[in-house]
């Protein structure tokens, strides 16, 4: 996995992974369950990448 700046992470083959999106994580990218202690609330879902795509490039 590479993430916007580069970094390269070497996981697994198959593994399943979690990433941090409250910024609270002392392992980031990756959340360690911070997000239970800072009562983040995301109730959103991510899109998968092709529906992350503006309507008009797909
Ligand atoms: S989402 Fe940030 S620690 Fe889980």
């Amino acid at each position: 996995m590479i993430d916007a700046d580069g970094n390269e992470y070497y996981l697994q083959e198959g593994a399943n992974v979690a990433l941090c999106r409250c910024g609270g994580s002392s392992t980031k990218p990756f959340c360690d369950a911070t997000h239970k202690a800072n009562a983040f609330d995301a109730p959103e879902r991510a899109l998968c990448p092709l529906d992350a795509q503006p309507a008009e490039t797909v």
